[in-house]
């Protein structure tokens, strides 16, 4: 089957590479011709374990080929995917739809043969109706559907959840535009992947439903890891014993400094823009917003509370930059709330990480930027995990001590324990786990936990209250 895929971002280009994977005949088209021509050398414009290859392999197939004019890509398609990109608007947080509706109407003009038009973008919902608008203006005579299928796969894991989708979402309205995808996808229905036909509107919603019912689960860890760290628990052992419940799971409840990327901010606020246009707000994901902007900041001083309450004339190391591991995407990372809060306060930044310091020199342009995990700590006062990239696993604690000025450790993704780190003579701070303070000092968490004894719920709700009310005096979390 001939497929045209209308920008070669991350969705485009790992959908096109799937796609032609598959045996399909693809033409990825992009406007950027530096990025078409370096794509035809097999130049990968994104850090995605496996595309590489994937691309290559295809392109050397026959399969896969570049293009920046859309013609014959698209006069020859069955399917043409639009995978623009649909940023937030800037003022008010809309998606901005400028790339879509283009591409629409380039589309239009190119149109032979019956064509389904398929938006693989993230898009509001109505957004499907109005490409449909545009396309049936610019060519009353043409004969096309369109089709919502929008993409659930993760940077860093794209290849694979591009092929073992937990589930595949296809809003169409023409019988003709149900069969096509059918045939596109049938490679992954004998992987049994379900396939879900709904109608447009609804694949439209379901995207953004996915992504905010995500973000949820993730900034309702993050508050249960706060209370955690008042009163003396183990938000790792909550989220197990909440997670081996079948209707919560496991995933998606790991606590950190705050969710960021690509999709989930931006997502999460075209969804409420839109819910409040149909005067259906959305207050739960408001508050999860809210919750996750100022996160991000509050990260910097758990660092600054770790020595002693003052960054002035400090020196942070910082160990990951991305939003996530496995990608050198800096959108929306966590980690540039965290190193301009920790600048705002005096402290002086180095930092390292695997794969996304160029992209960070961009955002970040004050920060001394180091070779290895350990030229980064040299000097330090403290040292801080930010991105849990698989070789801060194994740090080698006697060396960084050495060299460190003082031996604090700040975990913000519970990559240790607080025992083992501080065996190796460091001060430990996780997320909503107890530190090595309490460790050290004692658990006063643990003793009026016990040893108070709470005899009824009552009775264990008024104690939990003066309790926390107290909480800060006695120095519990600090
Ligand atoms: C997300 C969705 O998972 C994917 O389905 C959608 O297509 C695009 O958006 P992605 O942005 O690649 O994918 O990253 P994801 O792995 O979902 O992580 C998003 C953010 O949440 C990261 O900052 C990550 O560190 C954070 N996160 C994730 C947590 O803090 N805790 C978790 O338990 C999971």
């Amino acid at each position: 089957m001939r497929v045209a895929m209308i920008g070669t971002g991350y969705v485009g280009l790992v959908s096109g590479a799937c796609f032609a994977d598959f045996g399909h005949d693809v033409t990825c088209v992009d406007k950027d011709k530096e990025k078409i021509a370096a794509l035809e050398r097999g130049v990968i414009p994104i850090y995605e374990p496996g595309l590489d290859d994937l691309v290559k392999h295809n392109s050397r197939e026959g399969r896969l080929s570049f293009s920046v004019d859309l013609t014959e890509a698209v006069g020859s398609a069955a399917a043409v995917f639009i995978a623009v990109g649909t940023p937030s608007r800037r003022g008010d947080g809309h998606a901005d739809l400028s790339y879509i509706y283009r591409a629409a109407r380039e589309i239009a003009e190119k149109l032979r043969d019956f064509t389904v038009i398929v938006t693989k973008s993230t898009v509001p919902v109505g957004t499907g109706d109005e490409v449909e608008r545009i396309i049936r203006e610019a060519r009353p005579d043409a004969d096309f559907a369109v089709v919502s299928n929008p993409e659930f796969l993760r940077e860093g894991a794209a290849i694979r959840d591009f092929k073992h989708p937990d589930r595949i979402v296809v809003g169409f309205e023409d019988e003709r535009a149900r069969e096509v995808m059918a045939e596109l996808y049938r490679p992954l229905y004998l992987n049994a992947a379900p396939i879900l036909y709904t109608g447009r509107r609804t694949a439209e919603l379901t995207k953004y439903a996915a992504n905010a019912f995500l973000a949820t689960k993730i900034t309702f860890i993050n508050e249960i890891a706060d209370l955690c760290e008042k009163i003396g628990a183990d938000v790792q052992e909550v989220a197990r014993g909440i997670g081996l419940d079948n209707r919560i799971g496991t995933k998606f409840l790991h606590a950190g400094p705050g969710f960021g990327g690509s999709c989930f901010p931006k997502d999460t606020q075209a969804l409420i823009k839109t819910a409040q246009d149909y005067a259906a707000p959305q207050r739960i994901v408001e508050a999860v917003l809210a919750v996750n902007d100022v996160r991000k900041r509050a990260m910097a001083r758990k660092v600054a509370i770790a020595l002693g309450g003052s960054l002035r004339n400090k020196t942070i190391a910082l160990l990951g930059l991305t939003f996530k591991p496995n990608t050198d995407d800096m959108r929306e990372a966590p980690a540039i709330s965290v190193v301009t809060a920790l600048q705002d306060m005096g402290a002086t930044v180095h930092a390292y990480d695997p794969a996304g310091m160029d992209q960070a020199k961009k955002v970040l342009p004050d920060v001394t930027y180091c070779d290895t995990p350990y030229s980064c700590a040299e000097g330090a006062d403290a040292l801080v995990i930010v991105t849990e990239w698989e070789q801060f696993r194994a740090l080698d604690f006697a060396r960084l001590k050495k060299s460190m000025k003082s031996a604090h450790l700040i975990d913000l993704r519970n990559v240790y324990r607080a025992e083992e780190v501080a065996r190796q003579g460091f001060s430990y701070d996780g997320i909503g786990r107890p530190n090595s303070h309490v460790l050290n000092d004692e658990p006063r968490v643990v003793t009026w936990l016990s040893a108070a004894g709470p005899s009824s719920h009552a009775e264990s709700a008024r104690e939990l209250e003066a309790f926390l009310a107290h909480a800060d005096e006695r120095g519990v979390g600090a």
